[in-house]
């Protein structure tokens, strides 16, 4: 069974500022770095850390060549990936004192992937490997069509939510990874049990995994509903916690571990990151989250 990535690639220009900027205001960050980042890279560099191979697809122009690097040094199958000659996806960040962020995201060359292309590199794929999805890229609606027809497992992050999120059919979606926000904007409902009843209720063989920050994560399936805590950490920058949850709980889940493992191994490996700053530069290695577990 083998994990395709197909994902986003930004260039993070991260800036550290005592509060999120307001309207109207002008603010002075102090400090600024860039981090190699998006939450499809990031996704694959957790479930390589996690020590799987995965297989990354999606297009960067000609000023993305350091993510390609990034990829290959930290063990992602880059063959893929393609060049374009538009400009690289960038991610502006805000990470205030307490750890937050908020993100603008330019999509660039993340919104040139075509249907020939997907075409072209599902081809490759087949009944039972896993397709990883966010939604930075564009032609999602296609990538779901085609990994279902294929029988591919699909495991979604419906993350930037937008209006095709909140409508569309995620039936072919085998696990569905979500934060409360996503869930409120894809239920209309406010508290997690609700959010998760209506999620089933429409998708009754997926399974959700909805993440709730500092309460941790809540699993639910046909078979049962698991309860996972937060690991306790020295929050430094909360940017990619929810990507390395992902990568790890994909990589978990081709492990053959149950939900619960998975789940426990996901959580210990986010909590690690959020201590470190940026994205895929603060997403730990699988020793050092079983050290920490
Ligand atoms: O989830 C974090 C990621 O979101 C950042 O790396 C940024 O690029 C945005 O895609």
């Amino acid at each position: 069974m083998r994990i395709l990535n197909f994902g986003s690639l930004n260039i993070d220009k991260v800036y550290k500022v005592p509060h999120f900027v307001r309207p109207g205001e002008t603010i002075s960050s102090s400090g600024y770095q860039c981090f190699p980042g998006g939450k499809g890279l990031n996704q694959s560099i957790a479930a390589a850390r996690a020590g799987h191979r995965v297989c990354h697809a999606g297009s960067i122009g000609a000023d993305g060549g350091l993510l390609e690097e990034v990829l290959s040094a930290g063990g992602v199958d880059t063959r893929y990936l393609r060049k374009t000659e538009g400009i690289t996806g960038h991610a502006l960040i805000q990470v205030s004192a307490a750890g937050e962020n908020c993100i603008i995201l330019f999509p660039g060359s993340n919104h040139e992937n075509d249907r020939a292309y997907i075409d072209e590199v599902l081809s490759d794929f087949e009944r039972g490997d896993i397709l990883m999805l966010q939604n930075e890229i564009s032609n999602l609606d296609y990538l779901l069509q085609r990994g279902r027809e294929k029988g591919m497992r699909i495991m979604l992050n419906p993350s930037p939510m937008d209006d095709f999120l909140r409508t569309a059919d995620l039936s072919g979606v085998t696990w569905l990874m979500l934060n409360e926000t996503e869930g409120k904007e894809m239920t209309g409902e406010e508290e997690p049990g609700r959010i998760l009843d209506r999620l089933l209720g429409r998708y009754p063989d997926m399974q959700v995994i909805l993440t709730l920050g500092g309460d941790g994560a809540v699993y639910r399936s046909r078979d049962g509903e698991i309860s996972q805590p937060c690991y306790p950490t020295r929050v430094v920058d909360t940017t990619a916690a929810g990507d390395t949850f992902t990568g790890y709980f994909a990589a978990a889940m081709v492990e053959g571990k149950s939900a619960q493992e998975a789940l426990r191994l996901a959580a210990c490996a986010a909590a690690v990151t959020v201590s470190g700053e940026g994205a895929s530069v603060s997403i730990p290695e699988r020793r050092v989250v079983e050290e920490r577990m």
